[in-house]
């Protein structure tokens, strides 16, 4: 296949983890006889500094005309981001903006550790029991993220007020997919919620269940997030397979769910639209350890085996990536965030970590 692919680099650890990704797209790329043609453009805080926008014109105009975006974490240390107005901060001026333009409904974040590799875990080994292999699917473009947001005057701070709204059509499109994936994989849908207290959740299990209906080999199971919080750390295995989340707590419980296998560097993540998607790894731009070549590229990598997986329909190129990455830790080598007592030699940095995974991709 040809394609054009827009690259944001980001900020922070961005360009040296997105540097190693781009190696393992193009190993791919040279094996399996693709052609793509990158085309990087700035976005983030960096871009704020150089463009005065972290969202600017140029940089859309770069992502509406390629088939696919690959995007690095973005932001800066707390002191320099209080250098840009509020409106510029990369979140709110560059990652929802790229996330309702495209409007990318549907995030993927899987979140795995086999067996072999608990001593990744912050838990203890009989906790991640046979493994951990959860797909938790966040709505991304809807709920209390893209509500009206409404503040009192700056200067006598009365109250503030978050909108939280979900319709129908927004709830129904991302349900389907989660449940279209569990059929696919084979295991259930599990609908995590706060009916209980919201009436958002209430009107979302309503739908989820209605489209339940359509998937009756699918089993389903509704879960409280307090609830799921909680046995995320006692039983994270009873998780394994799909599993639903609203914006918000979407948001919380993937990054959860990163601690519990060990680190946010494993968590990885596919935004998917209807017409256009893009990829990104789940967590910051960790401006402490930037440029120290120590920062782990397993999510920024295995960013772009989603892209082949969810993006771009080519699921043995995203198997033969994913191979490669947890090749690498089956051999004994690890990165320096990740526990496990490994051999000091066995820590890889950031390049001797993606040209490994690219010499196992070669067969090498
Ligand atoms: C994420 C991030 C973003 C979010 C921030 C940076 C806006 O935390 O992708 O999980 O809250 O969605
Ligand atoms: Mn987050």
């Amino acid at each position: 296949m040809r394609k054009n692919i827009a690259i944001l680099e980001g900020d922070g650890i961005g360009p040296e983890i997105m540097r190693e990704a781009i190696k393992v797209l193009r190993a791919v790329e040279t094996k399996y006889g693709h052609q793509f043609t990158l085309e990087y453009a700035p976005f983030g805080a960096g871009a704020y500094f150089s463009e005065g926008s972290p969202f600017p014109e140029k940089t859309k105009e770069v992502c509406d005309r390629a088939d696919v975006i690959i995007k690095g974490p973005v932001g800066l240390a707390v002191e320099k981001m209080n250098d840009i107005p509020q409106e510029h901060r990369p979140e709110v001026g560059a990652i929802l903006p790229l996330r309702k333009r495209y409007d990318t409904y549907a995030n993927f974040r899987p979140v795995r550790l086999p067996k072999s590799l608990a001593g990744f875990s912050p838990l203890k080994a009989e906790i991640i029991g046979e493994g951990i292999d959860i797909l938790m699917i966040r709505e991304l473009v809807g709920g209390i993220y893209f509500g009206k947001k409404t503040e009192g005057p700056a200067t006598d701070l009365e109250y503030a007020e978050d909108e939280c709204v979900y319709t129908d059509e927004q709830v129904r499109r991302v349900a389907v997919i989660a449940f279209e994936e569990a059929r696919k994989l084979g295991t259930r849908m599990m609908n995590i919620h706060k009916a209980n207290v919201l009436a958002t959740s209430r009107f979302w299990n309503v739908v989820v269940e209605d489209v339940a209906r359509q998937y009756s080999d699918v089993p389903y199971q509704s879960v409280l997030v307090d609830n799921a919080a909680y046995q995320l750390v006692i039983n994270p295995a009873m998780f394994n397979g799909v599993v639903l989340l609203e914006n918000m707590m979407g948001d919380i419980l993937t990054d959860q769910a990163g601690g519990v296998i060990g680190s946010l560097g494993l968590m990885p993540s596919a935004c998917i639209g209807p017409d256009k998607s893009y990829v990104e790894p789940a967590h910051g731009s960790a401006p402490d350890i930037a440029g120290q070549n120590i920062a782990n590229p397993y999510s920024m990598i295995g960013s772009v085996a989603l892209m082949f997986d969810k993006c771009l329909a080519s699921p043995v190129e995203a198997g033969e990536i994913w191979t490669a990455l947890f090749a690498v830790f089956e051999k004994g080598y690890t990165t320096s965030e990740l526990g496990g007592g490994y051999d000091a030699d066995k820590v890889l940095s950031t390049s001797a970590f993606g040209d490994m995974v690219v010499k196992i991709i070669h067969g090498k």
